[in-house]
C-alpha cells in the first residue's frame, strides 16, 4: 500500500483536476440515488392519492435529473482518463530516465526484455488501476455512501438488519485480495519471460536458423506459453470465485430485508412505497459492493506491477559522481593505472594489480587470448564500472573526482560491432556531437573513408538505416562509428577489436580510416591480428587478469615469450 500511496504523489501536478473530477464522480452518481425516491413518491402519492401534480413534478425531475447526470458523467470521464494518462506519461519517462541512468553492471544482470516489460506492460498496469480503478472507486463509493444515508432516513432498524453482511463481505473480499494478488505478480512474471524469450530468439534469429533450432524454440516458447495460461488461468478462477461468493451474502441481505419490511408494512410502521423504494436501494447496494470488491482484486493485481515499478526507480545507481566531483578540463591524455583490480562478480578477479602508463598521444596494444581481461580494462577508463582497489588517472586526475559526463566526453570507443540507430545516416553520424553542421558530419565521413558509399547509398546521407544497420555491411559500419569517433573528436580512444569481425578486405578500408583517427590521441588499441598493432608504443600482452609481457613489438619478439609464440602462429606461412 505504501507504493499505492508513492504512485498517488505523481497525481499532485493534477490537484485541480483530480478534485474536479471527484465533484463530477459525485454528483453524476448522486443522481442515480434520484430513482428509488421516485417509486416512492409513485407508490405512495401519485398512485395511492392519486396526485396528478406530483405526477407532472415526478415526470419534469426525471428529465432535468439525466440531463445533470449526463454533463457531469462525461466531465468525469474526461477529467479522470486525462490525469491517468498524465501519469501514465510521467511515470514511462521516470522509467526510461532511471534506465538511461543505470550502471552497465544493471544491464549485464537483466535480459533486455525483462527491462522492455517493465516499460510496457507494468505501466500498462498502472494506467487500469488508476484510470478505470479511481473512476469506479468514487463513483460506487459514492453510491455506497449515498445509499445507505437514504435507508438510514427511510428506515433505521431495518438498514441496521441489512448491514450486519457487510463484515461478512469485506472478509471474504480480503481473503480473495491476497490471493488474487499473488497470482497476479506470477502472471506478470510469465509475461516477462514470453516477452524475453520472444527478445532473444527474434534478434538472434541467424544463429537459430543457422544451428537448425526453430524446433528448439518453438519448444521452449511453448512451456513458456503455457506457463503463462496457467497463471492466467489460476488468477480466472480466483476472481471468477469472488463474484459469486459477495453476490450469495447480499441476497441472504436481501432475504432479512423482505422479511422484516414486509412484517412492518403488515402492521403499518412503513408505508408500502417507502419499502419498495428501500428495497431498491438495498438491491443496488449490490452493486457497489461487488464492483469495489472488482476494484480491490484488480488494485491487488496493479500493485505488483506498482512494487515492480518502484522497485526498480529504487534501485541504486552505484557509479555515481562525487557530490563535490569536478569538471575535467580538456585533457592531454596521459594515462595512468595504478595497480587495479577489479571483479564483475565479487568472486573471482577480472582484472589483477594491473598497472602502466601512458604518454600523451601514445598509441597502446593489447592482445591475449580471449576472457583475458582486455576489454575489461577498456571498460574502466570510461568509469563503465568501478574499481576495486587501485586507481585510474588522467592527466594526474582520478577518474573517481571527476563528473561521469565529462570524463566520457573526452573518450571515443569504436567497438567490435557497431550499433546503428533507426534514423538516417547523417543522424547516425551526429550521434557523435549533436550540434556538428551538416558539412562538419560530411568532413568526418570523409575522414573515415565513409563519404563514397554514403554518397552511392538510394538518398546519400539521408538514407535511414534499418533496424540496427542490417543494410549495411560490417566495414560499412565501422567506418561510421570512426566517422562518429572523429565527429565527437576525444583525446583519448579506445578501439576493442575494431577490425576484428571484418574480411581483410574491408579490415584494410577500416584500418586506415582507424590510423587517420588515432593521429596525435591517445589510442588503445585490443586486437587479434597483430599486423595492425606492430606500430604500438607499448605492447601489453594480458593473461588471466594480468599484465604478462610487455615492451614494443621488437623487443617482445626478442624476448621470445607469449607475444612471440602469438606472432609464430599468425605469420609462419608470411
Ligand atoms: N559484464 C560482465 N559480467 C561478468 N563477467 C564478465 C563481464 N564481462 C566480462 N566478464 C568476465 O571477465 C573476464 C574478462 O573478460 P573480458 O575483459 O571481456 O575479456 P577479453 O576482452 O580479454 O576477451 C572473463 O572471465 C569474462 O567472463
Ligand atoms: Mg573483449
Amino acid at each position: 500500500m505504501k507504493n499505492y500511496k508513492r504512485l498517488l504523489a505523481y497525481i499532485k501536478p493534477y490537484m485541480g483536476r483530480f478534485f474536479l473530477a471527484i465533484i463530477c464522480i459525485v454528483v453524476a452518481s448522486g443522481a442515480n440515488l434520484y430513482l428509488p425516491w421516485i417509486i416512492k413518491d409513485m407508490i405512495d402519492k401519485v398512485l395511492a392519492e392519486r396526485d396528478m401534480a406530483m405526477l407532472n413534478i415526478i415526470s419534469v425531475s426525471i428529465v432535468v435529473v439525466f440531463a445533470i447526470r449526463g454533463f457531469f458523467y462525461y466531465w468525469q470521464s474526461y477529467l479522470v482518463s486525462y490525469i491517468g494518462q498524465r501519469v501514465v506519461v510521467d511515470v514511462r519517462e521516470v522509467m526510461f530516465r532511471k534506465f538511461q541512468r543505470m550502471p552497465m553492471a544493471y544491464f549485464d544482470k537483466h535480459q533486455t526484455g525483462e527491462t522492455m516489460s517493465y516499460v510496457t506492460n507494468d505501466v500498462a498496469a498502472i494506467q487500469s488501476a488508476l484510470v478505470d480503478n479511481l473512476i469506479e472507486f468514487f463513483t460506487e463509493a459514492a453510491i455506497l455512501v449515498g445509499s445507505i444515508a437514504m435507508m438510514f432516513y427511510l428506515d433505521w432498524k431495518l438498514t441496521l438488519l441489512t448491514l450486519i453482511t457487510v463484515p461478512m463481505v469485506g472478509y471474504a473480499m480480503k481473503i480473495f485480495g491476497r490471493k488474487i494478488k499473488k497470482s497476479g505478480t506470477v502472471i506478470q512474471e510469465r509475461i516477462a519471460d514470453i516477452t524475453s524469450l520472444l527478445q532473444e530468439s527474434i534478434s538472434s534469429i541467424r544463429i537459430v536458423k543457422s544451428f537448425v533450432r526453430e524446433d528448439y524454440e518453438i519448444k521452449r516458447f511453448q512451456v513458456e506459453n503455457n506457463l503463462n495460461f496457467r497463471a492466467m488461468m489460476k488468477n480466472v478462477q480466483l476472481t471468477s470465485l469472488l463474484t459469486p461468493t459477495v453476490e450469495f451474502l447480499a441476497a441472504v441481505a436481501v432475504t432479512l430485508i423482505v422479511w422484516f419490511g414486509g412484517y412492518e408494512v403488515v402492521n403499518g410502521i412503513m408505508s408500502a412505497g417507502a419499502l419498495v423504494a428501500f428495497l431498491t436501494y438495498a438491491v443496488n447496494l449490490a452493486n457497489p459492493v461487488k464492483r469495489l470488491s472488482r476494484i480491490y482484486g484488480r488494485m491487488q493485481q496493479a500493485m505488483a506491477a506498482i512494487d515492480r515499478i518502484f522497485y526498480v526507480l529504487d534501485l541504486k545507481e552505484t557509479v555515481n559522481d562525487k557530490t563535490d566531483a569536478e569538471i575535467l578540463p580538456k585533457v592531454k591524455g596521459h594515462v595512468s593505472v595504478e595497480n587495479i583490480t577489479f571483479s564483475y562478480d565479487e568472486k573471482h578477479n577480472a582484472l589483477e594489480n594491473v598497472t602502466f602508463e601512458v604518454q600523451p598521444g601514445q598509441m597502446i596494444a593489447f592482445v591475449g587470448p580471449s576472457g583475458a581481461g582486455k576489454s575489461t580494462i577498456a571498460n574502466l577508463i570510461p568509469r563503465f564500472y568501478d574499481v576495486n582497489a587501485g586507481s585510474i588517472k588522467i592527466d594526474g586526475h582520478d577518474i573517481r573526482d571527476v563528473t561521469t559526463n565529462s570524463l566520457r566526453e573526452q573518450i571515443g570507443i569504436v567497438p567490435q560491432e557497431t550499433l546503428l540507430f533507426s534514423t538516417t545516416v547523417m543522424e547516425n553520424i551526429r550521434y557523435g556531437r549533436l550540434d556538428a553542421t551538416d558539412e562538419e558530419v560530411i568532413a568526418a565521413a570523409k575522414a573515415a573513408n565513409a563519404d563514397k558509399f554514403i554518397q552511392d547509398l538510394p538518398e546519400g546521407y539521408q538514407t535511414q538505416i534499418g533496424e540496427r544497420g542490417l543494410n549495411l555491411s560490417g566495414g560499412q559500419r565501422q567506418r561510421m562509428a570512426i566517422a562518429r569517433a572523429m565527429l565527437k573528436n576525444p583525446q583519448i580512444l579506445i578501439l576493442d577489436e575494431a577490425t576484428s569481425a571484418l574480411d581483410t578486405e574491408s579490415e584494410k578500408i577500416v584500418q586506415a580510416a582507424l590510423d587517420e583517427l588515432m593521429k596525435g590521441r591517445t589510442s588503445f588499441v585490443i586486437a587479434h591480428r597483430l599486423s595492425t598493432i606492430f606500430g604500438a608504443d607499448q605492447i601489453f600482452v594480458i593473461d588471466k587478469g594480468q599484465i604478462c609481457e610487455h615492451g614494443t613489438h621488437q623487443e617482445l619478439l626478442k624476448l621470445g615469450g607469449v607475444y612471440s609464440h602469438l606472432y609464430n602462429i599468425q605469420f609462419s606461412n608470411v
